[in-house]
């Protein structure tokens, strides 16, 4: 059985707990990632955390000789393709660099898995495909839309993967949709690590607990919802990362060609801004000074998923609280205060 599996974006936030999590599950991992968000560090701290060195290659997706080298020396079951560029605000100011990377870049990689006639593909999307939504929870057939350019390249690449998949029956295309991942591994070893000052709500609430930054500004208290401010599915990364362990399982049962599938990955349950810094507090018994500002642009009032069809076609469903969620982010941070800049006692 080919179980190897090349991990395009493995170095990032949410490839590199899917990487211990496709170890855990018996997968040989091939990571190929161009460091361009991430560090070297996370694939050392991966290492350390499976016990036995990963296969590391820095190379960009767009680079299709370098691509073909690695199709060449391998053969892979399938790619599970993380890589892409994902900040909303930057994407706005530098459209054409995210078109580049996340939809030039896919395209590349999905014509050299054609070459080498590599058919299985799990593609990291994004809720953000869905807009605004018309109703809540959102399932897989509500309507997409995108109103800025890295959700357009989410949304183009899965248009891209539709006619892929009508064109020729060969391919299985799972398409899945994150909602939002925070969290880290319980060993506090690997997590989210932005450069810079973050834009998300759980990297800014701990380092605004581990007194990086003053307060967090709450961008809207006047939405309708339970309490006026926003409303997200907060998943943690070691669930969203056994979705991908689920979703390869499903693909493997397969006696026929899934085509384009797309799934949701979420929990099912909404949580408020406040009720999440709340709960923060509570669980890390850390103080979070906040105060209410103006809503962010672009921002909607509630997201959450419905859940079921990752339920009923892989079994998957998320275990973790938002509690666990709290604690793991708050060891991440507390461990590794600069990130992966922070020296690790770890090693291989
Ligand atoms: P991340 O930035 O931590 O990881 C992405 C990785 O891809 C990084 O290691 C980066 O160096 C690499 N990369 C970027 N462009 C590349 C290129 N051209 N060639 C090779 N490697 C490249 O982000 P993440 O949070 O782990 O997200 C992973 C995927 O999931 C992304 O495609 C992202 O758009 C998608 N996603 C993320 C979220 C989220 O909130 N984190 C939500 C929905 C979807
Ligand atoms: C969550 C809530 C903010 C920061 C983004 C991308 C989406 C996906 C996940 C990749 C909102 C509020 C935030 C702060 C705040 N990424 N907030 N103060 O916007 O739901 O989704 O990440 O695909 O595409 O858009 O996540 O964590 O930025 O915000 O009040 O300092 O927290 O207004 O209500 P979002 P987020």
């Amino acid at each position: 059985m080919n179980n190897k599996i090349l991990v395009t974006g493995g170095a990032g936030y949410i490839g590199s707990h899917t990487c211990v999590a496709l170890h855990q599950a018996g997968y040989d991992i091939v990571v190929y990632d161009n460091l361009s968000n991430s560090s070297y560090e996370a694939v050392n701290r991966v290492s350390a955390l499976i016990g036995q060195p990963i296969e590391f290659i820095e190379g960009d997706i767009r680079n299709a000789g370098l691509l073909r080298e690695v199709f060449d020396k391998h053969r892979f079951f399938g790619v599970i393709h993380f890589a892409g560029l994902k900040a909303v605000g930057e994407s706005v100011a530098r459209p054409l660099i995210y078109y580049d990377n996340n939809v030039s870049g896919t395209i590349n990689l999905l014509n050299v898995m054609e070459e080498y006639s590599v058919s299985n593909l799990i593609f990291s999307s994004s809720a953000t495909v869905y807009g605004d939504p018309e109703t809540l929870p959102i399932n897989e057939t509500s309507p997409r839309s995108c109103t800025n350019p890295y959700g357009q390249s989410k949304l183009t690449v899965e248009h891209i993967l539709g006619d892929l998949a009508v064109s020729n029956d060969k391919w299985n295309l799972i398409t899945l949709r994150y909602f939002n991942p925070v969290g880290a591994h319980p060993s506090g070893q690997i997590g989210e690590d932005p450069n810079d000052i973050p834009n998300n709500l759980m990297p800014y609430i701990s380092q605004v607990a581990a007194g990086k930054l003053t307060k967090l500004s709450i961008f809207g208290n006047d939405y309708s919802t339970v309490d006026g401010t926003g409303v997200r599915d907060f998943i943690h990364v070691t669930d969203l990362a056994q979705g991908h362990v689920a979703a390869l399982s499903y693909l493997k049962k397969q006696s026929s060609p899934v085509g384009f599938l797309p799934v949701n990955l979420g929990t099912g349950k909404g949580t408020s801004v406040l009720e999440l810094v709340s709960a923060f507090i509570e669980t890390t018994k850390q103080s979070i000074p906040y105060k209410f500002a103006a809503r962010r642009e672009g921002d909607i009032a509630s997201c959450y998923a419905s859940a079921d069809k990752a339920k009923k076609l892989f079994g998957w469903k998320a275990k973790l609280s938002i509690t666990d969620m709290c604690q793991d982010t708050w060891r991440w941070q507390s461990m590794n205060p600069n990130g992966y800049k922070s020296i690790s006692e770890y090693k291989i």
